[in-house]
């Protein structure tokens, strides 16, 4: 570190998005399909969503001229391979482009190999459950891994931890109720992603890879009065098992939005809670105190922040909450906590899931009519902490 108040030399400075959160048309996927079902718990499909599967050369333009120097983008498995085990040359071709393209621009490339979504086909042969998961995960990667050799970290997937609370997560959402919390992720399916990643881990290796490694939902864990074990049991099969699961990864990639809140029956939210857009706590010291956290359980192993950012309509808002993010972070990285480098969530205003387009995350707003991208100064703001290597 050249000063008190700068980041490690290296340290990379980006933002990241996902494939069909900004592609448009993924139309092979299940989450497509789940869009369209009647009883979907999606305010409404993600459609074109903004187009970056034409505009990426914009996209990085923008991103790269600000002074950031990564990017962090998601392969579309569905469009690698629309059925099983028939590859498209031209959508791998696509993603080769945009690593290149990443380089040419000064960009590190992190990719994400899969980021939630999955071809119909894996969805309707049980998905992560099914008896062939691993193979065709496995099948999937040895595909990907020549494409992925000039990254600069490779991720297999995406908050499996998240994932795997998927299924109570869409109850909830498809009942209107609000989310106070992550609930308890399903056993099953997490030991289901865990092993997937394991599988991909190996295949990468054999096949010669960038450092590679997983993205996890991290979270500052505060215990409510008298909750204490409640605590550390949601805890330990939200965040624990997953970090276990990346003993011996090159690298750990934490995704910090907020803090858990646990009481004796759970997550709370306790009245007067300031939320953000996205129903989560407003709490800018979750990232310091997360990746602090990390550093204890696996030691030795280096952090990527590889998702942080704020759904606001406001754009100084914004920049307040990251300025005082990155002042926590730094703070840990000058206690001796190896993080190599923050990718602000997101790049682009984007597809938000269940809660669709009005939840705005953006550094670039998009008008969705004209795709025309609007640059926000939230995205100089953090083009010139990059530039300074410090807040
Ligand atoms: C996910 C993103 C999502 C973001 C904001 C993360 O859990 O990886 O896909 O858009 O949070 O909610």
């Amino acid at each position: 570190m050249s000063s008190d108040q700068s980041f490690p030399d290296g340290f990379l400075w980006g933002a990241a998005t996902a494939s069909h959160q900004v592609e448009g048309n993924n139309v092979g996927n299940h989450y497509w399909e789940w869009e369209h079902a009647p009883d979907t718990p999606f305010a409404e499909p993600s459609g074109d969503a903004v187009d970056h599967y034409h505009r990426w050369r914009e996209d990085l333009d923008l991103l790269a001229g600000a002074g950031l120097t990564a990017y962090r983008f998601s392969l579309e498995w569905s469009r690698i391979e629309p059925e099983p085990g028939e590859i498209s040359r031209a959508s791998l071709d696509h993603y080769r482009r945009m690593v290149d393209g990443c380089r040419d621009r000064g960009l590190a490339p992190v990719v994400t190999l899969n980021h939630f979504t999955t071809p119909r086909w894996f969805h309707h042969d049980g998905g992560w459950l099914g008896p062939r998961a691993g193979d065709h995960f496995a099948r999937f990667v040895e595909t990907a891994a020549p494409l992925v050799r000039d990254a600069a970290y490779v991720l297999t997937l995406n908050e499996p931890n998240l994932a795997a609370c998927l299924p109570v997560l869409a109850g909830m959402a498809a009942r209107g109720e609000p989310v106070a919390g992550l609930p308890r992720p399903d056993q099953r399916l997490s030991e289901a992603l865990i092993a997937a990643h394991r599988r991909g881990i190996e295949v990468l290796r054999g096949a010669g890879s960038p450092p590679a490694g997983l993205a996890l939902v991290g979270q500052e864990w505060i215990a409510e009065d008298g909750a204490g074990e409640q605590m550390a049991a949601h805890r330990a099969a939200m965040e624990d098992k997953f970090l276990a699961a990346c003993q011996g990864d090159d690298f750990v990639g934490m995704q910090i939005y907020s803090c858990a809140r646990i009481g004796p029956d759970g997550p709370v939210t306790p009245p007067g809670t300031v939320l953000t857009q996205a129903h989560v706590e407003y709490r800018p010291q979750a990232v310091g105190a997360s990746v602090r956290r990390v550093a204890e359980v696996l030691p030795g192993t280096p952090i990527l922040v590889t998702e942080n950012g704020l759904a606001t309509t406001d754009d100084d808002e914004r920049i307040t909450f990251t300025a005082e993010v990155l002042r926590g972070l730094h703070a840990a990285v000058h206690d001796g906590v190896d993080v190599r480098g923050y990718l602000h969530w997101s790049l682009l205003d984007n597809f938000e899931w269940f809660s669709g387009y009005a939840v705005t995350f953006g550094l670039i707003g998009v008008d969705r009519a004209t795709f025309a991208r609007t640059p926000k100064p939230s995205l100089e703001w953090l083009g010139q902490v990059a530039r300074r290597n410090g807040v």
